[in-house]
């Protein structure tokens, strides 16, 4: 089985001590840094923007991977790229305009990322899944960390991973939501490549451990 990337979400960590939280996955077997944007319209919970997240740059030694649960994310995909992002998902459910959104965080130089909730359909993402960097497959409705893992979540993961295997992409799969040592394994088997945990991590004794637990699940 291949290692995961794996990609703690700082929406997790405590904000009071937002440096120690970043050198401590500085330190850790962490791929990315994972950072959830949300507007408090996209999704009913608002959790911190560019200022943070530029703060956050200024000591993370991983690639920022950004998460953008917003209305109109061509507004503010620029100023997250200046604010340090290496990774940028957009919404499939917030963009009409989904194949320019992508356009737009690729002529940046960064990765291009399709985040989806969990009633859409991978099929959805057919006709551009070679313009796709990474999906991200929600196992939680977006909006709090700390939920529940939806089951189904197995079943797209098999449906994506075909329709990229078919489509001779190189498109990699994200999972962000109730992630944890029990499900990492499976999601993995059926086609993960990206392991996004919030909770898991950050609520746990030993951070550090956690985050290895993980990568060598
Ligand atoms: C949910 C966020 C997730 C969340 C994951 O809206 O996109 O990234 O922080 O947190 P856990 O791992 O606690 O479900
Ligand atoms: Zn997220």
């Amino acid at each position: 089985m291949n290692k995961p990337i794996i990609a703690p979400s700082i929406l997790a960590s405590d904000f009071a001590n937002l440096q120690r939280e970043v050198e401590m996955l500085n330190e850790s077997e962490a791929d990315w840094i994972h950072i959830d944007i949300m507007d408090g319209i996209f999704v009913p919970n608002i959790s911190f923007g560019i200022p943070v997240t530029e703060a956050i740059a200024a000591h993370a030694k991983k690639p920022l991977d950004v998460h953008l649960m917003i209305e109109k994310p061509e507004n503010y995909v620029e100023a997250f790229y200046k604010a340090g992002a290496a990774s940028i998902s957009v919404h499939y459910e917030a963009c009409p305009h989904l194949h320019r959104n992508l356009q737009q965080i690729k002529d940046l130089g960064c990765r291009a990322g399709v985040a989806i909730n969990p009633h859409t359909n991978v099929q959805l993402l057919e006709d551009v899944i070679h313009d796709i960097d990474i999906v991200c497959l929600m196992s939680v409705n977006p909006g709090f960390g700390g939920q529940k893992f939806i089951e189904n979540t197995y079943n797209k993961v098999r449906q994506l991973k075909e329709i990229i295997v078919d489509a001779g992409a190189s498109t990699m799969i994200e999972i962000d939501g109730g992630v944890n040592q029990s499900n990492a394994g499976h999601l993995i088997e059926a086609g993960a490549d990206i392991l996004v945990a919030g909770s898991f991590v950050f609520k746990s004794s030993e951070p550090k451990d956690t985050i290895a637990d993980l990568k060598n699940v």
